[in-house]
Order: structure tokens, then sequence, then C-alpha cells
């Protein structure tokens, strides 16, 4: 197991604008499994290379229902959007809060795999959801710069 800490708000590579991959190489591979790890082991759908301070253009979604079944996106670009869905989103790097964010309840990803090989994805809801988060994170944008507002502790607790 390969876990990274995953950084919180303040930390200034959550703020910055991620670097391209250009090497397809072994430290590539160590970083995606060491995400991977990291992302099973926090109980979360999403997580980009800056959340454990990597400066590149490297994120991981789960798109599994009950197993996970995460996909790599490197040098990941959105190339298609439908639709809109307003609903609660969290994030790792922002523990125990959770915002009201509109997002696309469709989105189409362009992006590189493990070998440098080009291929498309397309996801509704969560998952979309999750790529317009994901992405954002590698311009250095968090969820709380776009949220309409926090949920409240009231509306957190009705929710379970
Ligand atoms: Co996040």
């Amino acid at each position: 197991m390969g876990l990274r800490k995953i950084l919180t708000d303040q930390e200034p590579a959550l703020h910055k604008v991620c670097k391209p991959v250009t090497s397809f190489d072994k430290k590539l591979h160590k970083l995606l499994d060491d995400m991977a790890d990291t992302l099973i082991d926090s109980g979360g759908v999403g997580l980009a290379a800056p959340q454990v301070g990597i400066l590149r253009r490297v994120v991981l979604v789960d798109v599994g229902a009950e197993e996970p079944d995460i996909i790599e996106l490197v040098n990941p670009e959105l190339v298609e959007t439908d639709g809109e869905q307003c609903g609660p989103e969290g994030c790792l790097s922002v523990p125990g809060k959770y915002g009201l964010v509109r997002r696309p309840n469709y989105a189409k990803v362009r992006a590189q795999d493990r070998n440098g090989d080009w291929y498309e994805y397309e996801g509704e809801e969560l998952i979309a959801r999750c790529f317009c988060h994901e992405l954002d994170h590698l311009d250095g944008i968090l969820y709380t710069e776009k949220m309409d507002r926090f949920l409240t502790e009231e509306e957190l607790t009705a929710d379970q």
C-alpha cells in the first residue's frame, strides 16, 4: 500500500494550475498506484494529483457501483457537457463539509491512460459531477469557489 497524505484547504498546492504529464514512466505508474490506494482508503469518489501535492494533470475517478472500479485520467479534458444538476458536493481536501454546487448532468472526458493512449469516457449524475470537480482541481479550483452555499448541519443530518 502506498498511501499519500491528502492536503486540505489552505495548502498552496491546491490553488495552483497543474502541468501536463509528458513522461508515461514508472514514476507516473507509482503515483497512479499510490493515488488508487489513497482513494480507496479515504472512501472518496475521486482524487486529483494536487490533493497529494503533485502538480501534474492526473485524476482518478471511482466509477464502480458496488466494487471500486477506478479509471485513470491523465491530461484529461472535458469535451462535452449537457444538462444541469444541483446537489451536495464534498471534497477530501475540505473535510467534514458539503456544499450545493451546480454541475452539468452529463460529461464526456478525453484523457490519456498510464501508457499515453487517448480514450474517452462519459458519465451522468455523480460521475459527471466528479469529472467536473476533479478537473477543476487541476486548475487550482475547489468546489467552495463555485458553490451556492455550504449545507447546514441540519441539512446534513436530515440526509442520513
Ligand atoms: Co476534491
